[in-house]
């Protein structure tokens, strides 16, 4: 299969009452990681590179890779670009392969916003690209990206008049989660995701899935949400097979980085097989 269409699995996903999920890869081994584990449970899967990833490994192999994977893989995959404020990278993932991209405009003020996610969704939708879109901000740095602080916020029928305005496709707007660890208890704001699929069928994107409990995932989906980003527990699983790995490969004195490729790839898979089962998007391709 090539590589597939992000709308189209999301849309798929919210009328299933399920989620996909969207895991940020860092290299090749989480990608076929992540797929790897997808094909296991017959789930639809997003691999999602933020700006850094695209910076570290370059937009050619990364899109190469993908597409070597979707088209020997036996599930849906879609290449998303996540929180790309800077319109250059855009501009080259549209260009470059990617099923969808976030234009992450939260970092302007209201009129710039509208007015550069429009342009951004008449250029991608040109090249059959879909769109996500965010104009308040989702706290927590993530890669180098975001603020730790709420700098833009708006009314959910702000945020609806925006996204039909500029043609957006997938809405991620701020529901109480934050990229990276938590460290305090979140306040999360399901009610803002049913008020949101109450007046529009726009799909409503999910951020800072790391950290949530079984419980708040299930509740977010049964209010409508489409796509799960996960992120941190990707990184946190891959850092600590390798410490384990390496803290064993010390003990006994036998050093082969392939034994520890197979060592991550092993966490990976178990860690996204864990996320699948919880966002109910397993069994259903
Ligand atoms: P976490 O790092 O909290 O999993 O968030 C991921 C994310 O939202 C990527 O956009």
């Amino acid at each position: 299969m090539p590589v597939a269409n992000t709308l189209e699995l999301v849309r798929a996903a919210q009328a299933g009452g399920y989620a996909i999920p969207a895991v940020n890869i860092v290299d090749e081994l989480s990608m076929r990681a992540v797929v790897e584990a997808a094909e296991e449970a017959r789930s639809a899967i997003i691999l999602q590179t933020s700006v850094k990833t695209v910076k570290a490994s370059g937009a050619e192999p990364l899109s190469f890779l993908a597409s070597h994977l979707a088209d020997r893989s036996s599930v849906p995959v879609a290449l998303h670009l996540d929180h790309c404020p800077d319109r250059a990278v855009i501009t080259t993932a549209i260009e470059g392969g990617w099923s969808s991209v976030l234009f992450d405009a939260s970092d302007r003020p209201l009129d710039a916003a509208r007015a550069e996610t429009a342009e951004v969704c008449a250029e991608a939708h040109a090249a059959g690209v879909t769109v996500e879109s965010e104009i308040e901000n989702i706290v927590g740095v993530e890669d180098g990206v975001g603020s730790d602080e709420l700098t833009h916020s708006y009314s959910v029928p702000t945020l609806l008049e925006v996204a039909q305005e500029t043609g957006t496709d997938l809405l991620a707007p701020q529901l109480g989660t934050a990229h990276g660890l938590y460290k305090a208890d979140p306040v999360l704001r399901f009610d803002r995701v049913r008020e949101i699929r109450a007046l529009s069928d726009i799909p409503v994107v999910l951020h800072g899935g790391t950290g949530l409990s079984p419980a708040d995932f299930g509740e977010f989906i049964a209010a409508g949400v489409g796509k799960i980003n996960i992120s941190t527990a990707l990184k946190l699983a891959y850092m600590k097979a390798c410490k384990a790995h390496l803290e064993e490969a010390e003990r006994v004195g036998k050093w082969e980085p392939v034994k520890m490729f197979d060592q991550v790839k092993l966490a990976l898979v178990t860690e996204i097989g864990a996320h699948i089962a919880l966002f109910g998007s397993g069994g259903k391709i």
